[in-house]
């Protein structure tokens, strides 16, 4: 009997410890950028899949103010498609309506539809401090019209026809500054 009870308390002890190395290494592996996110702390990480689930699930876009006086459905030019919807998050609108620059965290997301409103594509340009200096930190991600990752990263064709707004932080849809 007393072996038995010396047992058990054996491996539980074992399991707290190995519990706690596990929490620990969980606190230990979130990643610094994260860490370093700012004002919001339940950012996504530059990833399709995790801004994906930020913005149809956390923070749902729809939710969104849109560019500011650019309507739904207003119209594009190539490669985007036809007619565009542009939505914003609460620190890219910030920044645009305080002109000091786009600041660290905004999202602008991009509806791309086809000249019958049929939603094409999804393209977002992500803000992440750090992210790739050399061209304005932004995170670049295309989805198709079902939220499948197309390109994602610092996609080079998003960026190389982007940088001709080098001078307006890669924006081409209105002023910044
Ligand atoms: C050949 C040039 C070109 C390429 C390539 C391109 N874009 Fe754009 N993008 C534009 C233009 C021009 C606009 C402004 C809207 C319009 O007129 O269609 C725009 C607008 C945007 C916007 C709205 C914010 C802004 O910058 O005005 C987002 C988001 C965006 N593009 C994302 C992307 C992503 C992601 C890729 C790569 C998968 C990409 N773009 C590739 C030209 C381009």
């Amino acid at each position: 009997m007393k072996r038995n009870v010396a047992f058990i308390s054996t491996i539980l002890l074992v399991l707290i410890i190995v519990g706690v190395a596990y929490a620990r290494h969980e606190l230990m592996i979130v990643p610094t950028q994260q860490l370093a996110f700012g004002h919001k702390t339940t950012m996504p990480m530059p990833q399709g899949g995790d801004l994906r689930q930020y913005i149809i699930g956390q923070e749902p876009y729809k939710n969104w103010k849109m560019w500011p006086g650019k309507e739904a459905f207003h119209k594009g030019t190539e490669p985007h498609g036809a007619l565009l919807t542009v939505y914003v998050n609460d620190i890219a609108l910030d920044s645009l309506s305080t002109r000091k620059g786009m600041g660290n965290n905004s999202i602008i997301l991009k509806e791309n539809y086809t000249p019958d409103k049929k939603l094409a594509a999804i393209t977002v340009m992500y803000k992440v401090k750090g992210y790739n200096a050399e061209a304005g930190d932004w995170f670049w991600v295309k989805y198709d019209f079902d939220f499948n990752i197309q390109k994602e990263g610092k996609v080079a064709g998003c960026i190389s026809c982007h940088s001709k707004a080098s001078d307006n932080d890669y924006i081409f849809t209105g002023k910044i500054k």
